[in-house]
């Protein structure tokens, strides 16, 4: 714990010096941070007050392997003693980007054998529609530029990424998405062969897929859609693009979502997952087939890149996550306390009215509030009073509330124990008996 007037000097030095991302600058300066955190541990972090609070989200669906690892501090502090970093371009190498590529090429679907660095998740999704256009150029039909993503999918905030996502107020923010963006219907199948016909599979570069939407409010696409989309791709010479940014790395009770529905895309993106959160690092993963069909008729640079593609320290960081997530059997934990996570929310429903569907897939789950008389939302929200009484009670959680949706959602970490899901689903129940007596 710090002194209160330290806690103070905190809070007033970030009132005026950090503009928070995806927050509301408003409430900010006016509340001031609800949490300074200063150390975690497994599912738990701590704030500058002693607070000790359970993490229903692992920070942003992120933090996998759980907070307070020295293993990978020590990868960290290793690699950066030897060498922290040097960069890609013109071919240049090292001995970390290498083996976490191959690493990547062993777990990830069928062939989807390298890999393209990046630092984070909107990197990787810019980096995907670039690398999609660019293919079809090479094979010279460079009219097949469009991006199909879906209603309610989340891809980022780079003005690609930002483009290809489905939720209107990252449009609206600044009324300026990118040209050769196209929407269909979450999930659905005529939507998207509507959208084929429509605009015309000779200008489609790539259609885009969350396995499981995770901003968009943990919809998981439904037994066969991956399937039927897969082989409408293949009718038409659509790249399939899924974006594995939240479900990779065991989020699913998979090591990969796309496992679920034994689909392989041409092009995956990872990110979050892969070093938990420990350091910035993302990529995209291409089968062989493109892989080859690039080389073969590149016609020279492949003028994209970033300064950290490839970051010593960042791959190092990812090589032990992942051998932890692997030594550790964490993506069987996802499985089995996803189940447990899920036996807690039917619990909960059967309690409380205003709880409609309930909903998981490993350790990423959802409840939505619903008004029992309607059987549509409340007209003032409840998931945001929700998430604010659980916080009080220390459980962090978060909510989606446009595209009419009033969510709770929740993705702890994987390490996850059938105690802290129990201590998890009590906190849960006692702040919707505080939300429940003041409706
Ligand atoms: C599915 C998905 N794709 C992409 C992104 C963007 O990742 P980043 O915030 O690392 O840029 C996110 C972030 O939440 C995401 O959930």
């Amino acid at each position: 714990m710090i002194k209160t007037d330290i806690h103070e000097r905190l809070i007033d030095l970030d009132k005026k010096h950090f503009i928070h991302p995806t927050s509301s600058l408003k409430l900010q300066n006016e509340k001031g941070a609800p949490f300074i955190f200063t150390s975690g541990n497994g599912v738990y972090l701590t704030d500058t007050t002693g607070r000790k609070v359970l993490e229903g989200m692992a920070s942003l669906w992120n933090v996998n392997i759980g907070y307070g690892r020295k293993e990978l501090a020590e990868a960290a502090y290793d690699q950066m003693s030897k060498l922290a970093f040097t960069n890609s371009f013109s071919s240049m190498s090292n001995e970390p980007a290498i083996k976490l590529a191959a690493k990547l090429a062993e777990l990830a679907p069928g062939n989807l054998n390298a890999v393209f660095f990046t630092s984070g998740g909107s990197e990787s999704n810019d980096t995907a529609y670039k690398l999609a256009r660019y293919y079809w150029k090479l094979k010279g039909l460079p009219e097949k530029k469009k991006i199909i993503s879906q209603k309610k999918g989340y891809h980022g905030v780079n003005i690609g990424a930002t483009s290809a996502t489905g939720i209107s107020p990252f449009h609206t923010l600044t009324n300026s998405p990118a040209p050769d963006f196209v929407h269909v219907d979450t999930f659905s199948i005529d939507s998207l062969k509507a959208c084929i016909e429509r605009e015309g599979a000779d200008t489609i570069a790539a259609f885009i897929t969350e396995p499981v939407q995770g901003a968009g409010g943990v919809n998981i696409a439904p037994d066969g859609y991956l399937q039927e989309v897969r082989s409408i791709c293949d009718e038409h010479d659509i790249l399939l693009i899924v974006d594995e940014v939240i479900t990779g790395f065991g989020r699913t009770g998979k090591m990969f979502a796309c496992e679920h529905y034994g689909i392989v895309p041409d092009l995956m993106l990872f990110a979050k997952g892969v070093t938990s959160g420990y350091i910035p690092l993302g990529g995209v993963m291409v089968t062989d087939k493109i892989h080859q069909d690039l080389v073969e008729l590149s016609d020279g640079t492949l003028l994209h890149g970033y300064t950290y593609s490839g970051h010593a320290t960042a791959c190092a960081v990812g090589l032990k996550n992942i051998e932890i997530i692997e030594s550790e059997n964490l993506v069987e934990n996802s499985r089995l306390m996803g189940e447990e996570l899920l036996n807690g929310f039917k619990e909960l429903r059967m309690e409380f009215a205003f709880i409609g569907e309930v909903r998981t897939l490993g350790l990423i789950g959802a409840i939505e509030m619903v008004n029992p008389a309607t059987k549509k939302r409340f007209d003032s929200l409840i998931a945001p009073r929700v998430s604010e009484e659980a916080a009080k009670r220390g459980l962090i959680v978060r909510t989606v509330v446009f595209e009419g949706m009033d969510t709770v959602v929740f993705s702890p970490p994987l390490v996850i124990n059938k105690q802290e899901i129990n201590e998890l689903i009590s906190i849960l129940r006692s702040a919707l008996v505080a939300v429940q007596e003041s409706l």
